[in-house]
């Protein structure tokens, strides 16, 4: 897909199912963390390739959609701060931006933004020293054009990983081209942080490639500080894909994500995908009526290892898959009813040990 070259462009399928996502997360996420013993150092939303804030058919962007959930008056009547850094380099998208910035009707000055001209390279970690951002919760939002986030703006909000920051970096479907062939070392090496990713060349399949540049991402993220990570791929009709990487020092916030992203409405024909998956199977997103098919093939396969208990089905689904904890509840009780593992009794739900099933209980 060609890079858009003017102020504004379409919007695409999973672009909107992106915005949505983004919506349901943030609500969440400002009122959380307002309401928190954070609270008061001020939270910060950043857009680091903010975009001119709409598109041609007059959807709104991410940095509108971000400044909606925090002037919302629950969150602003909290009395903490939250404040918005939208950064653009485009001159034409910035001035655009900031027209229907000044358009949007603010509750009360709790709720602040600061739109800033130039590159995220140059402007980021300014901008929030002057801002006094570092010390309270911070979300980054990086979507740039395909794949260009350099890993030591990442590493930067991670800061360690002893305050409530998170990091969502969009990599287009090239990424995965790109780097599996090594084609463009400076690129890698700038996205990556370091130079282990070059290893890629050393494997033959795509798919052993791909998770290996999964893991080795997430893998960089704990070492910036974001001890809990989530991946997963949006597919639109036209075969378009999003690979999306939330990083969080919080485990709570891996499942306030995944919520906000099984809430994706399926009707916007995008589709859902665990880059994990070998089968790369893509599913429809439901809350009420999740296709668990997946979830219970990645719990056999974890069975493969040995019995587990429900708790810690519960925690690799969370950590380890694209589904939430209650999913994995769910698909044991299928897949027990298919009779494809048994379970013991104990003493809570949690405790039943999960196993696949002996020869003798396949045939009593
Ligand atoms: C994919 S668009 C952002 C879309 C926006 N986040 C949204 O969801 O509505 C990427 C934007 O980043 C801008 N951009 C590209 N490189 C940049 C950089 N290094 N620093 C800041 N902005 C950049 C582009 O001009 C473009 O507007």
């Amino acid at each position: 897909v060609a890079t858009p070259t003017g102020v504004l462009w379409d919007r695409d399928l999973h672009t909107g199912a992106k915005h949505q996502l983004l919506r349901h997360y943030l609500e969440a996420w400002f009122l959380i963390l307002t309401q928190s013993t954070w609270g008061a150092e001020g939270t910060t939303y950043v857009d680091a390739f903010a975009g001119p804030g709409e598109y041609k058919d007059g959807s709104i962007g991410s940095p509108i959609i971000a400044l909606r959930a925090a002037n919302l008056p629950q969150v602003t009547e909290t009395g903490n701060p939250v404040h918005l850094l939208l950064i653009e380099e485009h001159q034409g998208r910035f001035e655009h931006l900031q027209a229907l910035l000044s358009n949007e009707t603010m509750h009360n000055d709790h709720c602040t933004w600061t739109a800033k001209k130039g590159s995220c390279e140059a402007v980021l970690t300014p901008a929030l020293d002057a801002l006094g951002a570092w010390s309270g919760p911070m979300f980054v939002n990086f979507d740039g054009w395909g794949v260009d986030t350099p890993f030591h703006l990442v590493q930067s909000v991670g800061g360690g990983g002893d305050k409530p920051h998170e990091v969502l970096v969009t990599f287009e479907a090239q990424w995965f081209t790109r780097f599996a062939t090594v084609q463009d070392q400076g690129a890698g090496d700038s996205v990556f942080g370091d130079t282990n990713w070059r290893h890629v060349a050393d494997l033959a399949s795509a798919g052993e490639k791909r998770s290996f540049l999964i893991e080795e991402y997430r893998a960089r993220l704990r070492h910036a500080g974001f001890a809990y990570s989530s991946v997963f791929e949006l597919v639109d009709e036209r075969g378009h894909e999003l690979l999306l990487v939330f990083g969080t020092s919080e485990e709570y916030g891996i499942d306030k994500m995944k919520r906000a992203m099984w809430n994706v409405d399926p009707i916007r024909g995008s589709r859902f995908r665990d880059p994990r998956d070998p089968n790369q199977a893509a599913f429809e997103l439901s809350l009420t009526d999740p296709d668990l098919r997946l979830l219970k093939e990645q719990i056999l396969g974890r069975l493969e290892q040995g019995p587990a208990t429900l708790s810690e089905l519960k925690r690799f689904a969370l950590l380890d898959t694209v589904y939430r904890a209650p999913h994995a509840t769910d698909a044991v009780k299928e897949l027990a009813t298919e009779k494809r593992v048994s379970r013991s009794s104990g003493r809570t739900h949690d405790e039943v040990v999960v196993q696949l099933p002996t020869e003798q209980s396949l045939f009593p």
